[in-house]
């Protein structure tokens, strides 16, 4: 029996969407969520990976001095960016995203056309590819970066033209590929997930990572034997680098979770304590 919690993060409420999934895989778990939603931090996805690396090593040396016994990197950008570099730095366990969804999506397509919208750099990095050609050399993959797509989801207003123009002209590209398949590669756009499963139409597949991560999470604190108790009703914690309040009502309006305190921590300390 194991009650210590699991953390984890991402540059803004994307990564709710894989702590919703975990709610409903491990109810008998604490959580807490890190959001690096700060202007001069958020978004991640325009940023040279090496400044990524950065945020998400201060993040995760954050999260390891509350003493949390796994971290989920819910975040593609970072996944891509310093999951490596994390692991090798770190003692704490550590997973992300990424190799699940390529893995759904290999199994997923029949026309082994698959496509991926991601942040610029996710697609920079060629993760996906590398991570679906390792499984099937066979498959085209056709990426396209969505820069508009986070900025506008984030800021909570999913119904504005402004998204559903960008989200229409991103998936046309991908249209024109002829995919059958597509990962929705950066944890936020799940958010949307019905605006652009009708822009694609029924004939596509849209893979996410939250249900896969989820069960890597379970599976990880079984094996390790670092459970809590099964039966008790978890806890959840939320803490961010930007502006609570704002956090605290799109994550709540997003997750459907009263969120009755948002925790800020200062960026400059988390920059030296890491
Ligand atoms: N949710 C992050 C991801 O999965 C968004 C990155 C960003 O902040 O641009 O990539």
């Amino acid at each position: 029996m194991d009650a210590r919690p699991i953390g984890m993060f991402d540059s803004g409420v994307g990564g709710l969407t894989v702590l919703h999934e975990c709610l409903v895989t491990l109810p008998h778990e604490d959580f807490v969520y890190f959001g690096d939603s700060h202007p001069d931090r958020f978004p991640y996805g325009p940023k040279p990976a090496g400044v990524i690396a950065r945020f998400a090593h201060e993040v995760a040396a954050h999260l390891a001095a509350l003493d949390v016994k796994l971290i989920v990197v819910a975040c593609n950008a970072a996944t891509a960016s310093a999951l490596p570099g994390l692991q090798r730095e770190f003692a704490v366990p550590l997973i992300g995203v990424i190799t699940p969804e390529a893995h759904a999506a290999v199994q997923a397509t029949r026309t082994r056309r698959v496509g991926v919208m991601a942040t610029e750099a996710t697609v920079a990095s060629g993760r996906y590819p590398q991570a679906v050609h390792l499984l099937d050399a066979g498959i085209e993959v056709a990426q396209v970066a969505c820069p508009l797509l986070v900025p506008l989801i984030q800021s909570g207003d999913v119904h504005g033209e402004e998204l559903h123009d960008a989200a229409r002209a991103y998936a046309a590209e991908l249209k024109d590929a002829d995919v059958d398949t597509v990962i929705l590669g950066c944890t936020h756009y799940p958010l949307i997930r019905p605006m652009l499963q009708r822009i694609f139409g029924r004939g596509v597949t849209l893979i996410t990572s939250a249900e896969e991560i989820a069960r890597e999470a379970a599976d990880t604190v079984a094996r390790r034997g670092v459970s809590n108790e099964p039966g008790r009703e978890g806890t959840y914690r939320f803490m961010c680098t930007g502006d609570p309040g704002a956090f605290r009502e799109v994550a709540g309006r997003f997750l459907q979770l009263p969120l009755t305190e948002v925790e800020r921590v200062d960026p400059a300390a988390l920059a030296v304590a890491a």
